[in-house]
């Protein structure tokens, strides 16, 4: 067990004095009201498992109106925003730090995969409700017993142990969201599935379970799933908790795919990196890679519940997409290229360039056409390098594509500083008029 002194020294140690403080203050605040607080969730798996400050949520035993109102009328600067149609609030403190509160409730699903009613509950009925053990562990915020743990259903012997445990046979078929948040669980924290929840995952799809899940819902687990950074790790997963008809009409093959996928984040990361203002839809390039070699058809189908113009993007470059390689190869004129790039969406472009890495027609020219529409390609071109003594040849590419990294960089911006860094390279002799 963990003595609450233990707790309150690790919530100092980890989350610091000013966090602290303000859990003691609305601690306080709750217990004048009679309706004790606690921190409850993934904020107390992740604080036991000394992971950085995670979102904070706080369940109340009772009005969660009351204590966020008294709240934000007590401490100067915090705004409250109340939902009444679920029972929560919000905290906003003017430092940009929030609070989620929400009342202590049990579930009732009245049929499998529905959403479910709700009533006001104690703590311990309110743990139970939750999806994985790891996931039903409280600290008490009351001033009389500050830092005590509750951990009614072992999630912290589950941590130590890599165990990713349901709490009753239920869950899954109340919930089927639940198996692609503990597909994301095992994913980020290196978990087992339970031998029990093993038994009890593979009886919620043999009763094709997804298919009473509003696709909203189900996309919205996805999408997460796909913005894991550990993608390759998470879809391996999926392949083994046999979910990948979620995802594809057939297995995923593994290898040359995941390769892929890595290669597709590095090409979204460049982006986010070099462009952050430039708006990308990630999910679009990962799952164009996961689409190419399936038929239309299915990934139509898959797209209905997808925010309308993305996927009408994913579905277009997927016509297209098999076609560019050969007809870049065969383009004569630069507009050419530029034409069968601009058919493309941005998703598309970098999911060709994450597909062909080796290919330098297609590297080369998707880069440079990106960074040409951004109006930031090397000022000086292939002549200009060879009026200035350099070969032509493959180097000659090399040279360039250098020289677009350094205008990307910032490290030059016309021809004269780009001729300057060429001579600071060595690619040019420094005697170069
Ligand atoms: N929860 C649940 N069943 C769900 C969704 C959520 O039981 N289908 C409970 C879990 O106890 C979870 C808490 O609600 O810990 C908060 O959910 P959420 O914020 O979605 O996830 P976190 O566990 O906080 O994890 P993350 O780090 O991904 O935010």
């Amino acid at each position: 067990p963990l003595p609450a002194t233990q707790i309150h020294q690790m919530l100092q140690q980890q989350w610091g004095d000013a966090l602290l403080q303000r859990l003691h203050v609305i601690g306080r605040i709750a217990a004048n009201l009679g309706t004790p607080a606690y921190l409850v969730g993934g904020c107390v798996r992740d604080f036991l498992q000394n992971h950085p400050v995670p979102d904070i949520d706080l369940a109340i035993e009772g009005d969660v109106r009351a204590v966020a109102e008294a709240c934000s009328a007590e401490l100067s600067g915090v705004q409250c925003t109340y939902h009444a149609h679920f029972g929560t609030a919000i905290l906003q403190y003017p430092d940009g730090f929030q609070l989620d509160l929400a009342r202590c409730r049990i579930e009732h699903y009245p049929a499998p995969a529905a959403l479910p009613e709700v009533q006001p509950a104690a703590i311990q009925t309110d743990l139970i409700r939750r999806d994985f053990t790891i996931n039903a562990m409280a600290i008490s915020l009351d001033p009389e017993k500050f830092g005590d743990f509750l951990d009614p259903y072992g999630g912290r012997a589950d941590l130590q142990r890599r165990l990713l445990r349901v709490l009753h046979p239920h869950s899954f078929l109340d919930d089927p969201t639940r198996i692609l948040r503990g597909l994301r669980f095992a994913v980020r924290f290196q978990l087992q599935l339970e031998a029990n929840t093993r038994g009890l995952l593979e009886e919620a799809l043999t009763q094709d379970i997804f298919a009473r899940l509003s696709g909203a819902r189900l996309w919205r687990e996805l999408k997460y799933l796909l913005e894991l950074s550990d993608l390759p790790a998470a879809l391996e997963e999926l392949g083994a908790w046999q979910l990948w008809p979620l995802l594809r009409p057939t297995p995923l093959e593994v290898e040359s795919l995941l390769a892929k996928i890595r290669r597709g984040q590095q090409e979204i990361r460049w982006l986010h990196c070099h462009f952050p203002d430039e708006k990308l839809c990630d999910t679009a390039v990962l799952l164009t890679i996961l689409w190419r070699d399936i038929p239309w058809a299915e990934a139509e189908k898959r797209l209905h519940y997808w925010p309308v113009a993305d996927g009408r993007y994913i579905l277009n470059d997927l016509h297209r997409l098999s076609k560019i390689p050969a007809a870049l190869a065969a383009a004569s004129h630069p507009s050419a290229v530029a034409q069968l790039w601009e058919s493309l969406s941005l998703p598309g472009i970098l999911a060709l360039l994450a597909e062909y890495p080796e290919s330098a027609t297609i590297t080369e020219s998707g880069r440079y056409y990106l960074l040409k529409q951004r109006g930031l390609t090397s000022p000086l071109n292939g002549k200009d390098l060879q009026a200035m003594g350099l070969a032509p040849g493959p180097q000659l590419g090399t040279v360039l594509r250098r020289l677009h990294d350094a205008r990307l960089d910032g490290a030059i911006k016309d021809k004269e500083t780009a001729r300057q860094w060429l001579i600071r390279q060595g690619i040019l002799p420094s005697t170069q008029p």
